[in-house]
């Protein structure tokens, strides 16, 4: 590598260094002297006067018979603020606290306080709203419909369907080894406060297309930095590479940050070769993006700005708790550096104009949080063998009388940013110690009174009247709760909830799967006539090889778990929506419509055989779909009637869908002529799978409209992800040949609205389909995952 390249990010780090150390030098200074205690004891005498002891007006009174809910209750928790009186300080709290911390303002700033008096307003607007309008048990706007409706609103869905799809492929690829919903969490964060970011930066007076051109940059670059949360950071602090593909890995970032580009993998023969392959092109793709988008006077400043952030981090990781003698400086210099250089990259991640005064607050208040962070995660660590400022002096602190105590340096820092940084502003004094006693509450809380009591026996001799004071005002304050926590704890119990109902959705697919194939094939008696025989062989071969079985799939789920229905009592039913659905595709494919070659990973019946055989094998199956269905006899015959008369219906409109299909090639559609066309021959097949067990249940009318208006959109936006899959899926995947639109000139979503615009449309069906299933009396989850799996699935 170039030498000079070399030399100059040398000088960077050690510049920073310098920087870093002269601040440590002064809270050493501080906690040496102790002068830092006097002034919190009296911060705190101030503070606790909101918070201690206000039980006077009728308002808290009352608020006191309500009982508090627990806070895993989001609505109802949102709810009690509200009811007494306690919403606005909540949401101030939290929105001073993110303009503080995240976007680096100073609150002593009379433009600050406007932003954020209307922020909290808007914010308390939209929960009240929410309050009233949706039962759910998450925040709406963390799941993907409501996320999409947020886009639309801004004109950014194309950039939201990017990251959706981004976010899905990184949480597959994140190793088991690590903590996927704390990476992912990291990973969002960092996009949202990237989009804060340049929310801020552009006020409200911006005109909406240039609004939504930066928002969509703001989401791409997000995702483009983050990345480092997940693939830099949590990657090389986990087990998961070995010791050459760390070395080999750490050796491509470091040449990345100073040349300006990810160089090329060159050989890999590790373990994890497949995952560092994913990781390489995503962190390559990120970096170009990034770069693309800098000024040339933000570019210099992005690569010293990243190359310290990642030396910093690399000189904290290597150290090993098995050594005794680090100073204090080695400690806690490189963690000052890359607590505060991860903040100050935010802004030239955005290539936003220089702020001093962001520069200078950002600088100083990264390691207030890691500091937090180590002080709550400390046994986490000691287990893991990580050296924190915590762990390394609970290890060696009693033998070695010079190493600061992380815990007083802590509150240094505290004294050192309300006096010196925020000019002992009273709002900062605020925000910043509630945010003290609520990370001390929480962490007593997590960890239980007992551990707790330890770590503050291991820490707090140096100052114990200080300490008294503090565990009074942890003990017994009031109102020092923050939205953004409430927001963490909720996002990452959305994502575990996520990932274990994903799991038990794709157990559930392949159990039953199973079991409809194990039903589905036509038998053969002994002696049979040859001729017979043959027909039962070409109807077993088209109903063979990899078909999804999605709508007898969706007949069990229902049926069966829903409804309460015997699966034996059942399993004509599923044969006849298996057989039907293959005798379709057994049309579609012939010459006169689709002409493929090739379904469900096997040449089509025309090919093999010929027309004629493939017409008389598809109309032999939907003979054998109604002679299935008359021998529902464990049901009401007239319920039985009327499932054949509904379900004859339907197919006879499917034949007029496939009509309108082949009637518009090449014909420039509207929507509705789209919808309507999608919907006849593809929809209703669906419907028909969650409408016929419904009959025989015997369901209300209401829940069978419910469920007619959910298939409605699941079905086209199933369709249109047909479309899209062959414009982009493969042969081998598809189990039929691609491109199949294109050379018929069948007009699709696709080919009249491009692939965007068909993406786009897709996302809507699925919001209206998610938005119908949340109107029903208890959302089936399976259906929810059918719904995310059908715009997600690659075959
Ligand atoms: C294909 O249906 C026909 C369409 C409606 C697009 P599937 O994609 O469900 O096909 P199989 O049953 O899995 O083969
Ligand atoms: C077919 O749509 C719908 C049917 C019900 C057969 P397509 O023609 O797009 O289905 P594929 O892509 O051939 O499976
Ligand atoms: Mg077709
Ligand atoms: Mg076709
Ligand atoms: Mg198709």
């Amino acid at each position: 590598m170039n030498e000079e390249i070399t030399l100059q990010a040398d000088l960077w780090y050690r510049l920073a260094e310098q920087k870093a150390a002269h601040y440590f030098a002064s809270l050493y200074e501080q906690v040496k002297e102790k002068n830092d205690v006097s002034p919190l004891i009296n911060d705190f005498e101030l503070w606790k006067k909101s918070h201690i002891g206000r039980r006077h007006s009728l308002l808290s009174i009352f608020s006191q018979a309500i009982r508090k809910p627990d806070s895993r209750d989001y609505h109802n928790y949102i709810r009690w603020l509200n009811q007494t009186g306690k919403l606005d300080g909540f949401l101030d709290r939290s929105v001073s606290y993110i303009y503080l911390r995240d976007l680096g303002k100073s609150l002593n700033d009379s433009a600050t306080q406007t932003r954020i008096q209307q922020v909290v307003a808007d914010v308390k607007r939209y929960l009240i709203r929410s309050l009233s309008a949706n039962g759910g048990v998450e925040p709406e706007f963390m799941s993907l419909a409501g996320l999409y409706r947020w886009a639309q609103k801004e004109g950014i869905e194309t950039a939201i369907i990017w990251v959706i799809d981004k976010l899905n492929s990184v949480s597959a690829h994140i190793p088991k080894e690590m903590n996927a919903e704390h990476s992912m969490r990291k990973l969002i964060k960092i996009i949202t406060g990237v989009v804060l970011h340049v929310m801020e930066e552009m006020g409200d007076h911006t005109p909406p297309a240039e609004r939504a051109r930066r928002l969509d940059e703001a989401i791409r670059l997000g995702y483009s930095y983050g990345l480092t949360y997940p693939f830099i950071d949590d990657l090389l602090d986990s087990p998961v590479l070995t010791v050459r593909e760390k070395e080999q890995y750490g050796s491509m970032i470091r040449t990345s940050l100073l040349t300006g580009t990810v160089p090329e993998l060159g050989k890999l023969a590790g373990p994890n070769k497949e995952m560092i392959r994913y990781v390489h092109a995503e962190l390559r793709d990120a970096y170009a993006y990034i770069k693309r988008l800098q000024r040339p006077e933000t570019q210099r400043l992005f690569f010293e700005q990243s190359y310290i952030f990642f030396h910093a981090q690399d000189m904290d990781r290597i150290k090993e708790l098995s050594n005794p003698s680090y100073t204090n400086e080695e400690l806690y210099v490189p963690i000052i550096l890359k607590s505060a250089f991860s903040r100050l990259i935010v802004r030239s991640v955005i290539h936003a104009p220089a702020d001093e005064g962001f520069d200078q607050r950002t600088f100083y208040y990264g390691i207030y949080n890691q500091l937090a962070d180590d002080f709550a995660d400390m046994f986490e660590d000691i287990e893991a063998g990580a050296v924190t400022p915590f762990t390394y002096y609970l290890t060696y602190g009693a033998e070695r009388p010079d190493l600061i105590n992380p815990f007083e340096l802590y509150w240094a820092v505290i004294s050192h940013l309300i006096h010196q940084v925020y000019d002992a502003d009273a709002r900062t004094r605020e925000v910043i110690l509630s945010r003290v006693i609520n990370g001390l509450k929480r962490c007593k809380q997590r960890v239980g009174v007992e551990t707790y009591n330890e770590i503050l026996n291991a820490f707090t001799s140096g100052i114990p009247e200080f300490n008294r004071l503090v565990q009074q005002m942890v003990e017994r304050a009031d109102d020092v709760d923050f939205f953004d926590k409430l927001l963490r704890d909720q996002m990452v119990t959305v994502l575990k909830n996520e990932r274990r109902e994903k799991q038990q959705f794709l157990d559930k697919v392949k159990t039953v799967r199973q079991q409809i194939n194990s039903l589905l094939l036509l038998p053969k008696q002994d002696g049979m006539e040859p001729a017979k025989a043959a027909m039962i062989d070409l109807a077993n071969y088209s109903l063979e090889g990899g078909g999804k079985r999605l709508r007898p799939m969706l007949t069990w789920v229902m049926g069966v778990d829903e409804y309460g229905l015997q699966p034996a009592a059942i399993a004509p039913l599923l044969r006849s929506l298996e057989y039907m659905h293959t005798a379709s595709l057994i049309f579609d494919d012939l010459p006169s419509q689709d002409n493929a070659p090739v379904r469900r990973g096997r040449p089509t019946l025309h090919e093999m055989h010929d027309s004629a055989t493939a017409e008389l094998t598809g109309l032999y199956l939907i003979q054998k779909a109604i002679e299935e269905q008359a021998s529902l006899d464990g049901f009401d015959a007239k319920v039985v009637m009327a499932l054949m008369q509904y379900s004859s219906r339907r197919a006879g409109d499917m034949c007029a869908g496939q009509a309108m299909d082949l009637q518009s090639k090449g014909k420039v559609l509207s929507l509705e002529q789209l919808n309507s066309i999608c919907f006849y021959k593809t929809g209703i097949a669906f419907e028909a799978s969650l409408v016929m067990p419904a009959i025989l249940a015997k369901a209300e009318a209401a829940d069978i409209a419910g469920l007619t208006q959910f298939a409605y959109h699941a079905g086209i936006a199933f369709q249109i992800k047909d479309d899209l899959l062959d414009t982009e899926g493969h042969l081998h995947v598809l189990g039929k040949p691609a491109g199949k639109d294109i050379e018929n000139n069948t007009s699709t979503f696709v080919t009249v609205l491009g692939q965007d615009g068909a993406k786009k449309e897709m996302w809507e069906h699925y919001s209206l389909a998610m938005e119908e299933l949340k109107k029903m009396p208890r959302t089936p989850v399976f259906l929810k995952h059918l719904l995310t799996y059908i715009i997600h699935r690659d075959r």
